[in-house]
Parts: structure tokens; sequence; C-alpha cells
């Protein structure tokens, strides 16, 4: 196990009716917040209606900005460092998934900072944010008290995070039949980038990791039980509520303490995201299996392990490959099986831009850890996801 420190101070406010307890949470930080939204679920739901009560309840003034797409934008950032600067505003609300969590992230490291917020972006080291408070309205992400924040610039359609511990939400209030509502897709792509984060994980070089390997395949079956039944029964309450505490251990980094984690099948789906605009939990389908295909051979009994303990493939130790293998055919049906397509060509996406996608994905280095990859091996992984 590698030496770790792990520090993340999101407090969790979990359960039914829990929306109610923003203002009264947010009060702590300000008396005046912007709040932030995307294209207009949350008006649809009647949530909204109840923040602004919440809020008004609790004297907290709120500064309203909607219109966060999926993929969010840096023209809208740039909008909401504007609105916060001339009305002195400060904390931050968000409500929505991670899209809109990461616009608010984006926006919060921007105020206090007299450059261009996109220098976070491009690797400067952030500092300080201002307070954000999240209601959460879609498990997948895990941004909710993840240190991340994952920006489009529309200037040549550059998808690009930025971390640092200071950007994790101060609370999060989760109640899982607020995603009650989630259109079928999004169920499955949440699902699958829930998972992803926890695969991003799994597949380390660290050695002697039994207890986050355990946590890991944990996270993942739970996974794999419930997304069916919230796919089948939307408002079935213990599954959306598995699903929806999942997705933020998937993401908090306890999972990852002790181990190196690898990122690269982020990393390669981040460009198909920002080209094609795709969901990210949907390129994520359709680039796991063909990372893996390309890389398991580097580690033959840790995808062995992998099929056995995840997918309850009966392990053959005279031929620990076709284990393997099997694996990789379980995770790519159990994601085709959520009703989602799970190749670029199911997907609508040909091979016209396979150089530049590699070329965007590796222009700052190699991509991941478990195997180095460079822009040759990228685009090969996307010759395989057709
Ligand atoms: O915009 P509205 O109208 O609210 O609709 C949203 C949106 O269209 C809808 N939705 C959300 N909650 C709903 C709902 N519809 C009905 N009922 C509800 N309760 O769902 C759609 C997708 O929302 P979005 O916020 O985009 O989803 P998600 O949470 O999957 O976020 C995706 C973004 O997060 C980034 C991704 O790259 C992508 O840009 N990521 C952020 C990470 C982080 N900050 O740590 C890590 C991830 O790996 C990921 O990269
Ligand atoms: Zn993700």
């Amino acid at each position: 196990m590698l030496d770790f420190v792990f520090h993340n101070a999101t407090k969790i406010i979990f359960g039914k009716g829990t929306e109610d307890r923003t203002g009264r949470e947010l009060s702590k930080y300000s008396k005046k917040v912007l709040l932030h939204y995307g294209g207009g679920s949350i008006k649809r739901t009647g949530l909204y209606d109840r923040i602004i009560k919440s809020l008004s309840e609790a004297g907290v003034e709120a500064i309203e900005l909607g219109g966060v797409k999926p993929n969010p934008r840096l023209s809208l950032v740039r909008e909401g460092i504007d609105l916060c600067r001339k009305h002195k505003i400060e904390a931050i609300l968000a409500v929505g998934g991670g899209s809109v969590i990461d616009s608010a992230k984006a926006i919060g490291i921007g105020v206090p900072y007299e450059g261009d917020v996109w220098d976070f972006y491009k690797g400067r080291q952030v500092e300080k944010m201002l307070p954000l408070g999240v209601v959460l309205t879609i498990p997948a992400a895990g941004s909710e008290s993840s240190g991340g924040s994952v920006i489009t610039n529309e200037d040549g359609l550059y998808k690009r995070a930025a971390n640092s511990v200071c950007m994790r939400p101060v609370f999060a209030v989760m109640n899982p039949e607020l995603t009650f509502t989630l259109p079928a897709y999004q169920t499955a792509v949440g699902a699958v980038d829930i998972m992803s984060h926890v695969l991003e994980r799994y597949f380390t070089n660290a050695k002697e990791v039994d207890f986050t390997d355990r946590l890991c395949e944990a996270t993942l079956r739970t996974m794999i039980v419930n997304t069916p039944i919230a796919l089948k029964e939307p408002e079935n309450y213990d599954a959306r509520a598995e699903i929806m505490w999942a997705s933020t251990i998937a993401h908090n980094d306890l999972l990852g303490t002790g181990r190196l984690a690898d990122w690269a099948t982020h990393g390669i789906e981040h460009e198909l995201s920002a080209i094609y605009d795709i969901a990210h939990g949907g390129g994520l389908a359709i680039i796991w299996s063909a990372w893996m295909k390309y890389v398991y051979k580097h580690d033959v009994k840790r995808f062995a392990q992998f099929a056995s303990r995840v997918w309850n493939v009966e392990p053959d130790f005279r031929n620990l490959e076709r284990t393997a293998l099997e694996g990789i055919e379980k995770t790519k049906s159990f994601f085709s099986s959520l009703g989602i397509p799970v190749t670029l060509t199911e997907a609508g996406i040909s091979s016209d831009r396979f150089e530049e996608m590699a070329s965007k994905a590796t222009e700052r280095g190699p991509l991941g850890n478990f195997v180095k990859l460079n822009r040759e091996d990228v685009r090969e992984i996307y010759k395989l996801a057709l």
C-alpha cells in the first residue's frame, strides 16, 4: 500500500426531504449567494420552488444563473464570475448534476483570481474557492464531494479538468427521491460514470491493496445489482439510494487511498464528449472495453481477479487469460444491457477525427498510470472502440 493523505471535508446531508435544509446550511457561509442550475429540470420537478422557499426562510438572498449545459461551457463560467463580482457574492449554491457543480466550482475559483480562470484548466494550481453548497439531482460525476471540475472551452473544443482539495463543496444535500425523474438514459450513463470512477482506481500497479480492492468490488457489485432495478422501477427509493451513495463513495477518493489510479479512460473519453458533445458516461461505456482489451496483458492476474470477484466468472487457473477476457466481455455486455451504445459505430461516430483526438488527449504527455499510453496507443484504442 502506498502512503497517502485522505482529507474529505464535504458534509453529506442524505435522505428524504433534505433539500429543505439547504437554506439553513448555506446561511452559515453567506446571506447572499449565486444560485446556479441547468437547463430547467429543477423547475419542471418543483425542486426550484422548494429551494427558493428554503433560502428565503433562512434569510438568504439568491442571485440566479441558470442555463448550464451538459459538458459545461467556459462562456457561462465567465458570465458567472462577472455576476458574482458585480453583486459581491461570497458563496455559491449548485442545484443539479456534475455539469452544474463543475460550472459552479469554476466560478468559485475564478472570482478570487485576478487572471483568466482557464489558467487553472491549463495546469495552474488552485488555492482558493468560494464556499460551494450542492443539492445533487443526478448520481454520476461524483463532483458533489470531489476536488475536480471539468469545463469545455468552446474556443478549440478543449475539455479540461482543474483539481484541488480546496475545490470540494462544503456540503452536499442528497435526497434520492430527487433522482426519480431522471430519464432512463441519464440513469444508465450516470451508472457507467460511477462504475468508471471505481475502475480507474481498481486498475493499479500498487501491490497489497486488498482492503481497497474489496471496497471497489463492493461498490461495483452494488451498481450491478441496483442499476437494472432503478431502470425498471424509477421510483424505487432503496435502489436510488444505493446508487446515490455509491456515486459519492466512488469518487470522494476513499477508494483510491494507498494506490495510484489510472485515469487514461477518462482522458480518452473527454475528447469524445468535447468534440461530439455526447454524455460523459456514454463515452465511457464505449471506451472501457476497448481500453481493457488493449492493456489487460499488462496484469492478467488483476483482470482475472476482477472477472471472478466482480462478475462471478469461474476462474480458469490453467488459462487466466480466458478468465480475464470473460470479465471484459461481461463489462461490455452489462453496459449494453442498460440500453446505451457500447461502440463508436453504435453511437454514430466514425474514425474521421481519431488522429486529432489522440493528439489532443496526449498533448500534455502520455495518459494513464497502469499502462502509459502515447498518441499511437490512444489512436489504437479508438479503433478498437469502433
Ligand atoms: O440541465 P437540466 O435540465 O437540469 O437536465 C440535466 C441534464 O440534461 C438532467 N438532469 C439532472 N438531474 C435531473 C435531470 N433530469 C431529470 N431529473 C433530474 N433529477 O441530466 C442531464 C445531465 O446532467 P449533467 O449534470 O451533465 O450530468 P452528470 O452529473 O453526469 O455530469 C456530467 C459532467 O461531469 C463531468 C463530466 O465530464 C461532464 O461534463 N465530470 C466531472 C467530474 C468531477 N467534477 O469530479 C468527474 C467526472 O469524471 C466527470 O468528468
Ligand atoms: Zn467520470
